[in-house]
């Protein structure tokens, strides 16, 4: 280790004295634990560009005020009024008979499976990257009895549809075999960097579903952003599923919250499953009154997002030193991956050092600047642009990234 990154941990630890070594886990399909990259929380002359998610948004001054002043009732008995209010909304922009307000994107994801599935051993194909394959504990299996099948998730997003097709089972009632009930896309496609399943892929779904009788569901968390990319309207993409889970505490700023929306039968057992798992909520409308600024005031922005990780990525692909591989066509929304191509300078080792303030930083960049991203799949780096970061931050996330090269590649070449 040379002297230079020796003092550059050590100034980490001092302005981090609570954060654990700058060493970061990769959070991906066998990432152990917590990833160990420093969180916020340096020195005042410190500046944070906070890229490790979209959810570690806080809700701005209008939010707020919207939720002081938010009408409550027992939502349990179906009297919360911003709750009732909110959900109409939804289900109206979503283009679907009725909708209901959630506490979670996992447990949005788990109703919609208890729903679709409802006996004990009915088999649900998932693709193999999706985020309710990998991270959401196995908990449509561990809590609903549901099995899983899973299809190759194209670097798109997307299935290979002969494969989808071949997943299918139809043995039932044979005592050997599940019986097949449900599709899951994923949309914008987390792990696979933000991506946007096209119209075509998902009316093709659509149509391979309908001919064996089975439902279509989408985890579209950030299907806003999906929307915004494609520049049509929700209900656009969703007229091609049954149901959809959207989260509000991501991209569109709530602190809390998701809305599941779908048929009205469909959204009455989800009622039943919502609170068989502990996710009636009371007096929510504090929470639906957030949901309805994110809904109705915080779309319109998510483009700023997009533009700003389109920025961050051309300057990746303009460093010289050429270190980064950069898919630029595959940089859709608001999420980005990218590779090192020095083997020697690895995705942990990258994340760790544009985390933490280095000796002569301040001196070189007018401040110290922590850029907070994850290592991630794929021996890749992961960076998600959202409501907190400005295209300002970005420009400081692109001198530190150029600082950080600089210091690497003179210790790499031995120059003081
Ligand atoms: C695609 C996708 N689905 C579902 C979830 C789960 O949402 P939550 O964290 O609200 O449970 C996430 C969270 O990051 C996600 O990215």
């Amino acid at each position: 280790m040379s002297l230079r990154t020796f003092s550059c941990r050590i100034l980490s630890k001092l302005l981090n004295p609570g954060s654990p070594p700058a060493a970061a886990a990769v959070r991906g399909y066998h990432g152990a634990g917590r990833p160990r990259c420093p969180g916020p929380g340096g020195a005042a002359h410190v500046r944070v560009v906070d890229l490790r998610s979209d959810t570690v948004t806080k809700p701005g001054p209008a939010m707020r005020q919207a939720m002081a002043e938010a009408e409550v009732g027992d939502d349990v008995m179906g009297e919360d009024p911003t709750v009732n209010d909110f959900q109409k909304i939804a289900a109206d922009m979503f283009g679907m008979e009725a909708a209901l307000f959630v506490p979670t994107g996992t447990m949005s994801n788990l109703i919609a499976v208890m729903v679709h599935c409802r006996e004990r051993g009915d088999e649900m194909i998932v693709g193999d990257l999706s985020h309710l394959h990998i991270y959401e504990q196995g908990g449509s299996a561990q809590l609903a009895g549901v099995h899983a099948t899973t299809v190759t998730t194209l670097p798109n997003g997307t299935f290979d549809l002969e494969q989808l097709e071949s997943k299918i089972r139809h043995g039932y009632p044979d005592p050997h075999y599940p019986r097949s009930r449900l599709i899951c896309v994923e949309n914008t496609h987390n792990i696979q960097g933000g991506r946007v399943l096209p119209l075509s892929f998902l009316q093709e779904v659509r149509a391979l579903a309908d001919r064996y009788g089975l439902s279509v569901h989408m985890d579209g968390a950030r299907v806003m952003n999906a929307a915004v990319f494609q520049g049509v309207t929700p209900s656009t993409i969703l007229q091609h599923t049954h149901t959809v889970s959207v989260c509000l505490s991501k991209s569109l700023g709530a602190p809390v919250g998701t809305i599941l929306a779908g048929p009205r039968e469909f959204v009455a057992q989800a009622v039943r499953c919502r609170k068989a798992l502990g996710g009636g909520m009371r007096q929510a409308g504090v929470l639906a009154a957030a949901g309805k600024v994110s809904l109705l005031d915080m779309v319109g922005r998510l483009e700023e997002d997009h533009c700003n990780t389109r920025t961050f990525a051309q300057a990746l692909l303009q460093c010289d030193p050429a270190l980064f591989a950069v898919d630029m066509a595959a940089v859709e929304t608001n999420i980005l991956r990218f590779s090192l191509k020095d083997p020697s300078l690895s995705p942990a080792e990258f994340c760790a050092r544009m985390g933490q303030v280095c000796d002569g930083e301040e001196a070189a960049l007018g401040q110290g600047i922590q850029v907070l991203m994850y290592p991630y799949f794929g021996n890749s780096v992961r960076a998600v642009w959202h409501l907190g970061i400005s295209p300002e931050d970005t420009q400081l996330a692109i001198s530190k990234m150029q600082f950080v090269v600089s210091q690497y590649m003179k210790e790499k070449l031995g120059v003081q």
